[in-house]
């Protein structure tokens, strides 16, 4: 069994998500607003968070999977929008989990600012912004960063509270550093 170490416990979790989601009532101001939640890791702060959210709201899940193929060099992004509202004029807030190298969410802004195939496209938000519940210190490699996250922690792997390590521990109530007996994959 993997070691797993406590870093942010359920109850921390539970404060900071609603402190996010004061912020975001506030910025908002019952505007209406979708919240897209990037599978899977964003599940369990999406449940979270929309549940302390009394505004007009549609969510929606989108889908970005990296092939992340040497050690060092994150892989092509595969972004599956099939399952989109509508976001023609909408104001619209990305939700993932983990802020890493920030190559996801950066992409994922890129493809829905400007749709690459507009036939298919769920058309062009009026505002985009991004929230995650972690951001890791040191690993950015793009120049954006989240408009709203819960916690920054060091270069660490960590599983829980939707993050995965080999689809694992996505289901903890709490954020762990994990220490695995098989070696970790390297971003
Ligand atoms: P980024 O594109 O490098 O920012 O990576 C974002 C994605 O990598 C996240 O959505 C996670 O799926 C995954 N990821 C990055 N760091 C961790 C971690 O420490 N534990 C689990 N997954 C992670
Ligand atoms: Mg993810």
């Amino acid at each position: 069994m993997d070691r797993i170490d406590v870093l942010i416990s359920a109850e921390q979790i539970r404060t900071a998500v609603n402190r996010v989601a004061q912020q975001i009532s506030t910025d908002y101001h019952n505007r209406p607003l979708t919240i897209l939640g990037v599978m899977t890791g964003s599940l369990m702060f999406l449940a979270d968070l929309i549940r302390q959210l009394d505004m007009p709201l549609q969510v929606g899940m989108i889908q970005a999977s990296s092939y992340r193929g040497t050690q060092t060099t994150p892989g092509t992004l595969r972004i599956n929008a099939d399952f989109l509202p509508r976001l023609e004029d909408r104001d619209v807030l990305l939700l993932d989990d983990i802020f890493d190298t920030g190559q996801t969410l950066s992409a994922l802004c890129t493809h829905l600012a400007a749709p690459a195939v507009p036939s298919a496209s769920p058309g062009k938000p009026r505002s985009l912004k991004a929230a995650v519940l972690l951001w890791k210190e040191g690993r950015q490699t793009v120049t954006m960063q989240p408009d709203y996250f819960g916690f920054r922690i060091p270069d660490q792997f960590v599983v829980g509270y939707g993050l995965d390590f080999n689809n694992e521990y996505r289901h903890l109530p709490y954020v762990g550093v994990v220490h695995p007996v098989t070696p970790l994959p390297v971003a």
